[in-house]
């Protein structure tokens, strides 16, 4: 069994689920980490010279290789979960949680974020509220899909995974 961390870009999976794994004592993996060890090539290189459809399929090559695994805790990309096959893949093999925050906290993180991300890329702050605005609405129905859902409005982000890993380790007993 993994634990999958699912959620928009910018709340925080990669950070929670490092946490999650430690407290856990389980391996941390992050599938954007593995999408581009299997294509030799970063994210935005992928999106700029294969397209968005391309980094999909890839994307879903990536999680077939992690969910043959266990053991894992796996924080997904904000695409991952938003496809059937990839969400009956995720559930079929692990727990998912989903880290859910405001519109407004995930548009000032990601303004400070650092990390490139092609479906937002070059925005000013007026294009980046209404692109991310649209796209958590699209996606908000695959997220809630989840097992369980993590309220992180206010990014508290060390309590998220603390108080997630007690209800895992409760759940395994
Ligand atoms: C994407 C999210 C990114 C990365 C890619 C596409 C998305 O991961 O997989 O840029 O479609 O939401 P993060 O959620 O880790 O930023």
């Amino acid at each position: 069994m993994n634990i999958y961390l699912i959620g928009f870009m910018g709340s925080g999976k990669s950070t929670v689920g490092r946490k999650l794994a430690t407290e856990l004592n389980w391996n941390f993996i992050d599938l954007d980490n593995i999408v581009e060890e299997q294509e030799g090539l970063p994210i935005p290189v992928i999106f700029k010279s294969h397209g968005e459809s391309y980094f999909r399929e890839a994307e879903s090559r990536a999680l077939k290789s992690v969910s043959n695994r266990s053991g894992l805790v796996v924080a997904c990309g904000g695409g991952t979960p938003c496809s059937t096959e990839n969400m009956a893949e995720i559930k079929e093999s692990g727990i998912v949680v989903y880290l859910n925050m405001t519109v407004k906290a995930l548009v000032s993180r990601l303004e400070k974020s650092k990390t490139i991300r092609p479906l937002l890329a070059s925005k000013g702050k007026e294009d980046l509220e209404t692109t991310v605005e649209k796209l958590f609405k699209e996606r908000t129905p695959w997220y809630e899909q989840a097992d369980i859902i993590a309220e992180s409005l206010n990014a508290d982000i060390e309590k998220i995974a603390m108080q997630l890993a007690a209800r895992i380790k409760e759940s395994e007993n």
